[in-house]
């Protein structure tokens, strides 16, 4: 990487990834999630982040997501060594950097902007790729043929930017494509979907939210087969027990209301 910082020049709902890329890049805290890669990109990013006030539950938030689905893909690749990971609406996230085993083929997949600034700081390999099209856009799956080899799709911080259609559509698609398939991403409840515009990053850059899911069940209903492997609370995570006690409380307290719960989890399906 040089010295020189990269200008962002990004549509409201591309500017998010700043904010999970500085999530990162900060650490909440530094024994839950490092990330060098996140710092190293930061630096070279032209920006002035105080701007998106990001709160500290978010950062948090953010951290566990990303470790939790870390654990999640090195679980695949455990059982699954030389496996094919896509990895949609992956802004400047360096998970490949984080879990790669040296056998799996990794594709990264964000909008045309995206994977211009990408480019600045990942390079492609024989083993790792990048793809610039809008995940809605479905003809991107047909030039990735699993070629025999087991399956995950991960989609994290995405999938609330879609509409309820976009969101069935590519699931089955997915299904269709790669049966048998596990497809990790996080999700919203609707009230969260309906109140989280109030969030001073999202509001800061201006990102519409469309999808929120109440009862995860639902998505089975949408085709033969589809099964939710889990629906994981960010309550659940072993992390809380680190937390400063503020924040341990907090989590805590949100572990006795479903419904609270329920605003945020990770779901893990198998199409
Ligand atoms: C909150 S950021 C998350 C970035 C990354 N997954 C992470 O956790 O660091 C949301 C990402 O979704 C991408 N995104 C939103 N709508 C998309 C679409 N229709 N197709 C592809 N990417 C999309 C944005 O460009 C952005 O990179």
């Amino acid at each position: 990487m040089t010295s020189h910082k990269e200008k962002i020049r990004l549509t409201p709902e591309q500017e998010t990834l700043l904010i999970t890329l500085y999530s990162k890049a900060m650490g909440c805290p530094e024994s839950l999630f490092a990330d060098e890669k996140s710092r190293e990109i930061l630096e070279h990013i032209d920006y002035d982040f105080s701007q998106l006030k990001i709160p500290v539950g978010t950062r948090l938030t953010v951290c566990i997501r990303a470790k939790k689905i870390d654990d999640y893909v090195m679980d695949f690749l455990a059982d699954n060594p030389k496996g094919l990971v896509l990895h949609l609406g992956c802004g400047l996230d360096s998970r490949y950097n984080r879990v790669d085993n040296g056998d799996i083929e990794w594709y990264d997949l964000d909008m045309q902007e995206v994977i211009d600034l990408r480019k600045n700081f990942f390079e492609e390999t024989d083993r790792y790729h990048m793809i610039a099209s809008s995940v809605t856009d479905l003809r991107w799956l047909e030039t990735i043929p699993s070629q025999g080899r087991a399956v995950m799709v991960i989609a994290e911080g995405l999938m609330m930017y879609l509409t309820e259609e976009e969101v069935r559509s590519l699931i089955l698609k997915l299904k269709d494509n790669y049966p048998g398939c596990e497809f990790v991403f996080d999700a919203y409840s609707t009230l969260t979907a309906r109140s989280v515009k109030g969030h001073p990053s999202l509001r800061r850059t201006g990102a519409v939210i469309h999808w929120g899911i109440d009862d995860a069940k639902e998505i089975e209903k949408w085709g033969d087969g589809i099964r939710l492997k889990e629906e994981w609370y960010f309550t659940q995570s072993e992390a809380i027990e680190i937390l400063a006690f503020g924040y341990r409380l907090i989590f805590k307290l949100t572990g006795f209301f479903m419904v609270a719960r329920k605003a945020h989890r990770i779901l893990y399906c198998a199409l």
